[in-house]
């Protein structure tokens, strides 16, 4: 049973993100009214017995506040398709759930922000703050006084020191180390395995060391 003051869900997306959420949402016992995708499910044991519409409007036979959305659809870099969604529905009256695994842990002085998504073995350090709309990886490790801005990805395993600040829609590649006090505008991508020294300008990509230099956020792969 849930609890009664937590609204049933509806997940957009039937992927491999979706798959992770409805597996944390079902481990808290949330209702899950249904899953909007247009491809076929049976490959994920996850979603089974949960409902399934192929079409994003019939999110619109659930009126906004009956039910709470869940965006499932994962994000890649430069990708826009989660933020324009979100927008839409937001623009309508529906709310995002915010989603954090049991397996998560969290400073009591971190603030997660609306509509966040925290996997399991994630670690939010003091002072962190997580911005509306933003996905957490698994194993990711977000270190004190760092401010992760509105529709950032930060993919599995990746590190973030302490004090760093990113703009909005910043993606921050797997397996990636952002040093103490950088700033990373809107637009950012750190590729997987990248380490990023210094602040970088918006739109830029951070490629991981290859020979001589490491990445400095100049936007060019450094040989
Ligand atoms: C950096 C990134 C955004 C791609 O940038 P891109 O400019 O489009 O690069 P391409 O895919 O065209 O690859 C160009 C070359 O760089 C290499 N390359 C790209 N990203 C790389 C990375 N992170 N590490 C090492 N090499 C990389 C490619 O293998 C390719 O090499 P080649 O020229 O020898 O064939 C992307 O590769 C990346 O790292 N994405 C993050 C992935 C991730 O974290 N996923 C988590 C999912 S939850």
């Amino acid at each position: 049973m849930s609890e009664p003051d937590l609204k049933p869900l509806i997940v957009i997306g039937g992927g491999g993100h979706a798959s992770v959420l409805i597996d944390i949402l079902r481990v808290q016992k949330r209702e899950i009214l249904a899953v909007i995708c247009p491809d076929d499910l049976s490959q994920r044991s996850v979603f089974n017995g949960i409902l399934h519409l192929s079409k994003d409007e019939d999110v619109l036979n659930y009126p906004p506040d009956s039910v709470r959305l869940v965006n499932g659809i994962g994000v890649l870099p430069r990708s826009n398709v989660k933020k324009k969604l979100n927008q839409y529905y937001l623009s309508l009256g529906y709310q995002f759930e915010t989603v954090i695994s049991e397996q998560a842990w969290i400073s009591n002085e971190a603030v997660i922000e609306t509509g966040a998504q925290v996997f399991a073995g994630a670690i939010i350090q003091t002072g962190a703050k997580i911005s509306a709309h933003t996905i957490i990886n698994s194993k990711a490790l977000i270190e004190h006084d760092s401010v992760i801005g509105k529709y950032n990805h930060v993919a599995p395993n990746a590190t973030i020191c302490g004090q760093v600040e990113t703009s909005e829609n910043v993606y921050v590649g797997a397996s990636s180390t952002l040093i103490q006090n950088i700033k990373l505008d809107k637009n950012v991508v750190v590729g997987a395995g990248a380490v990023v020294t210094k602040n970088v300008l918006e739109g830029r990509t951070c490629y991981p060391y290859r020979t001589k230099t490491q990445c400095n956020g100049i936007g060019k792969r450094q040989e």
